[in-house]
């Protein structure tokens, strides 16, 4: 076999056979298929697509390129979420002890921010001593003990996917729908969940800006499970405008905190119940939706969610006491109001400019060496379909270090990101489809 064969048949819109795509992927990742082929692949992939078949198995190969985590040892039926990342998308925070305290187990391997997108491991870390390092075993036993663990990926995961991701960011070929499903749901198979409700996101501020689109990528990845066994669900939620108020990693894990306590933002409770309903179908410990939020209300309500995080926190070394005086975590030490500088209905909020508004306060890192402040962000005052006047505060930058230019730069972003109408707006829908 040979690669530049493979190109060509796929080039000219050939279907390749699972031999092929293992030759391929096994190729590369040994490091025997140069870049410049597998850049070539990946155009002819982005031009001419694959079908079902072809993708799961470049999913699958990319899952078996690396270490595959066996969650056999933790008891009950391990249900994954995975979002395909937003801005201000806390819900990890939130659905972990949740759907934990709802007796269905959830063993989570997060990832850092990078650009306009926040990252779980970065928002947890703003608890004092909280550790998102542990070794597998004890992994597994703080799962088995307290049903909840949000740690960093440890191993050699997907090392293929690390190798294509990383060449498609460079060659303009991200945004090719077999190439996204295979990347994302390799690493959710090689993380051993035995099922996965993914969060995928549309609007604005995520990857793909049409719900068509975005209706595509669910059900390319819902048929990627389905294939390789693990019962997979898609939520389509909305993402032109950020998920509740607060933007950076400190004031994402207080507003986290304000939800399990039933005090969040209604948007992003309302996407955790949604979401959180789906994980309790697919773990077996609800027969219908409405049962499901029924059960996870109960745990909002009667604090046990809370409690469970308190006890996640605690168990990875974080100081809880923090989860009861939020005051204590990081903050800023100055604040500045971005008014409006006209009347009218908000009809939308740029997601990225948000963002990369928080990002230039230091919330988020450019690169991925960049220092982030754990304090600093943004907290949204007006959301899509309230009314202002000029001078109406939309939204208060938190400042710590950040130079004067940088401020100015994230403000005027901010004044970007609102997209005011003369018209009254409807707020858009949080959910816009589920894909079985
Ligand atoms: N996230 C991933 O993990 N892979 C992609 O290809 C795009 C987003």
């Amino acid at each position: 076999m040979r690669a530049v064969d493979i190109i060509q048949k796929k080039r000219d819109g050939g279907e390749l056979s699972s031999a092929e795509i293992a030759y391929l992927i096994q190729g590369y990742t040994r490091g025997e298929i140069p870049d410049y082929q597998m850049s070539a692949w990946a155009m002819a992939v982005y031009f001419q697509g694959m079908n079902a078949r072809e993708t799961g198995d470049l999913t699958l190969e990319m899952a078996k390129s690396g270490d595959q985590i066996d969650l056999s040892p933790i008891a009950g039926i391990k249900v994954d979420k995975h979002s395909t990342g937003g801005v201000g998308d806390k819900t990890t925070v939130v659905l972990a002890p949740l759907v934990a305290a709802a007796g269905v187990p959830v063993a989570k391997m997060s990832g850092r921010g990078l650009g306009h997108t926040g990252g779980t491991l970065d928002k947890l870390e703003s608890i004092a001593g909280f550790s998102v390092e542990m070794d597998r075993e004890d992994f597994f036993a703080q799962v088995g003990r307290l049903g909840a663990a949000v740690i960093g990926q440890s191993g050699n995961i997907t090392p293929a996917d690390k190798k294509l991701y990383a060449l498609r960011d460079v060659t303009a070929t991200v945004d090719s729908i077999p190439l996204i499903a295979s990347s994302v749901m390799s690493k959710k198979i090689a993380a051993g969940a035995d099922a996965i409700v993914l969060d995928v996101k549309t609007g604005s501020g995520a990857f793909m800006k049409t719900l068509e689109d975005s209706i595509a990528l669910a059900q390319a990845m819902v048929d990627i499970g389905t294939q390789l066994g693990r019962h997979t669900v898609a939520v389509i939620s909305d993402m032109d405008q950020p998920l509740g108020y607060g933007i950076g990693n400190a004031l994402e894990i207080k507003e986290g905190i304000e939800t399990l306590n039933g005090r969040g933002p209604k948007d992003l409770e309302e996407v955790c119940l949604i979401l959180g309903s789906q994980m309790l179908l697919l773990g077996g410990k609800a027969k219908d939706e409405a049962e499901a939020r029924s059960i996870l209300s109960g745990h909002i309500g009667d604090g046990s969610a809370l409690a469970k995080f308190r006890e996640m926190v605690a168990a990875q070394g974080g100081d809880a006491s923090m989860i009861d005086e939020p005051a204590l975590l990081p903050s800023a030490r100055l604040h500045r109001e971005v008014k409006a500088a006209a009347g009218g209905y908000i009809e939308a909020i740029q997601a990225e400019e948000i963002g990369v508004a928080a990002m230039l306060l230091g919330a988020g890192r450019e690169t991925k060496e960049s220092v982030i402040d754990l304090g600093v962000g943004i907290v949204l005052a007006r959301k899509v379909g309230d009314r202002v006047e000029a001078g109406d505060t939309l939204a208060v930058l938190h400042i710590n270090d950040a130079s004067a230019s940088q401020v100015e730069e994230a403000e005027a972003k901010v004044l970007e990101a609102y997209r005011l109408a003369a018209q009254p707006v409807a707020a858009p829908p949080l959910v816009y489809a589920i894909v079985t």
